[in-house]
């Protein structure tokens, strides 16, 4: 029997919301439930995946033996979570939702209710998924997600360019009983091609599923294409 396409490969996943704290007791976040991000490495480790999922905080849990799993709360943990794993990762896959802002300075006292309106300054968070566009090996995929709410593929495409995925996973808030905390989900998957593939709803295990999918055809385009180099270089090596 053939092994399974992820038997063994190393896949980093991102999950979750952060949390940005503005006091001791109070921060900024948004809505991920996670679920989408737990159900793709449920999918992942199935495949035989060794999963490195980095997770804000969720109420979701997961346990495998080939599940390394590393919880962080700010956009700045995650960061450097991801950073101690990706050269390793034959995949990233970017489901987090991280805040993109995060307060300039966190008061080291609860904030006391005292003027009638109260401002926030705050700063731009590192871009987990650009960054690690920038330093991508030709052999690595890189998936992302873009949760939009008008004009969605012009959007998506805008994100696949700039954040140098492979392939972009597109939510649109327009569609009912997709999204934020619902089990089930539509998405249309956009690769670095600009093909875009719109799939029905369905429940968030069996998107995971789809891609996941995705994922191993391109991983897989990718190995080949390595090995086809590797045999270029070999034979002129040897001319
Ligand atoms: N992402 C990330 N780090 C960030 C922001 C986003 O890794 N600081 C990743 C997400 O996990 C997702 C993709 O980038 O895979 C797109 O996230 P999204 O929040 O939709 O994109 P932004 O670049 O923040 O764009 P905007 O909020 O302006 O739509």
């Amino acid at each position: 029997m053939n092994k399974p396409v992820f038997h063994n490969k190393k896949i980093l996943v991102t999950a979750g919301p952060t949390r940005e704290p503005i006091d001791p007791v109070r921060y900024i976040s948004n809505h991920s439930s996670g679920k989408m991000g737990y159900a793709i490495t449920a999918e992942l480790l199935e495949q035989g995946a060794e999963v490195i999922l980095v997770s804000g905080p969720v109420a979701v849990t997961l346990q495998h033996p080939k599940l390394k799993m590393i919880q962080v709360t700010t956009a700045s943990e995650m960061y450097l979570a991801c950073c101690r794993f990706f050269e390793i990762a034959d995949v990233a896959i970017f489901t987090a939702a991280v805040a993109d802002y995060r307060p300039d300075k966190i008061a080291v006292q609860k904030i006391k209710k005292s003027d009638s309106c109260f401002t926030i300054t705050m700063t731009k968070n590192i871009d987990i998924a650009s960054e690690f566009g920038k330093i991508k090996r030709r052999n690595q995929v890189s998936v992302g997600f873009a949760l939009e709410t008008n004009d969605e593929q012009v959007h998506a495409i805008e994100k696949l360019n700039k954040k140098n995925f492979d392939m972009v996973v597109l939510n649109s808030m327009n569609d009912a009983n997709a999204t934020f905390g619902f089990d089930t989900n539509k998405i249309s998957i956009i690769k670095d091609d600009y093909s875009c593939t719109v799939y029905p709803l369905k429940s968030k295990k069996e998107v995971a599923a789809d891609i996941v999918h995705e994922a191993g055809v391109l991983m897989t385009i990718k190995e080949l294409h390595e090995i086809e180099e590797m045999t270029r270089d070999y034979e002129s090596m040897y001319q």
